[in-house]
């Protein structure tokens, strides 16, 4: 694992975008595979940017996001579907038939979306960490050889998402389709993006606990191409 530490998010978002930028400047149909949450924000912000100053084109580029929610419509504000379009999509000249999320609820949606990334090779995967060592929605106890599946969330991850849902625990999906662990190991490069204190245990698991289920982001010490970018913050119990 390469761990870079930086003071604060927006160095954090720079210093991803930098890895970012020579994958697609160097592979223009690079297969992205992104994330959701607060993390990869200012990553993509600098991606939208840099589109706009710089003409770096995603026209090629695919996509291949990590999870959504079970039971939101896609429109709904809070889908991973709306939020990829607002965050990121809508500001670059990605092409809609190129992007993918995976959605539903059945074993069938599941290996649909397996088969939709069959013949595709994952460039780099972008991760965020939830605060209980979770990748995509792969909570702990997830095992490192599931695909794309529907988990349970823990209520700890629906407590974490339910600012996101006025704070009503009522409104929380209580299910998500996710990309599987192993399914995540298959790209060639991951990006992981990890900032604030609330994150610095899960992220002491992740780099120096023995690789186990009780913290899923640390089966990334098995891959051999992750760079772990952090703030000061999160890397604060390193
Ligand atoms: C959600 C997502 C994860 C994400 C995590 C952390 O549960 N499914 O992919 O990494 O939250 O979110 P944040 O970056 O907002 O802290």
């Amino acid at each position: 694992m390469h761990v870079i530490i930086v003071k604060n998010y927006d160095e954090v978002s720079e210093k991803a975008f930098e890895v970012m930028k020579e994958i697609v400047t160097s592979k223009p149909n690079a297969v992205l595979g992104l994330a959701t949450g607060s993390s990869p924000i200012g990553l993509y912000q600098n991606m939208i940017k840099d589109h706009k100053d710089n003409g770096t084109s995603y026209a090629a580029v695919q996509s291949f996001n990590l999870d959504e929610y079970v039971a939101l419509p896609r429109d709904h504000e809070q889908s991973y579907w709306t939020f990829m379009h607002e965050n990121l999509f809508k500001g670059i000249d990605i092409k809609e038939e190129n992007v993918h999320v995976p959605y539903g609820s059945t074993k069938e949606d599941c290996e649909a979306y397996e088969k939709a990334m069959e013949n595709v090779s994952v460039d780099v995967q972008v991760l965020g960490i939830g605060a209980n060592g979770h990748i995509g929605f792969n909570e702990p106890g997830t095992s490192f050889d599931e695909e794309t599946h529907i988990v349970t969330l823990t209520e700890k991850t629906r407590q974490d998402n339910a600012r996101f849902f006025e704070n009503d625990m009522n409104k929380v999906p209580t299910h998500a389709i996710t990309m599987g662990i192993a399914t995540i190991m298959k790209a060639k490069k991951i990006l992981m993006v990890a900032t604030g204190e609330n994150k610095a245990d899960a992220v002491k698991a992740m780099i120096e606990g023995k690789p186990s289920i009780d913290c899923p982001a640390s089966v990334l010490q098995n891959h051999s191409d992750v760079v772990v970018i952090l703030d000061e913050a999160a890397a604060s119990k390193l």
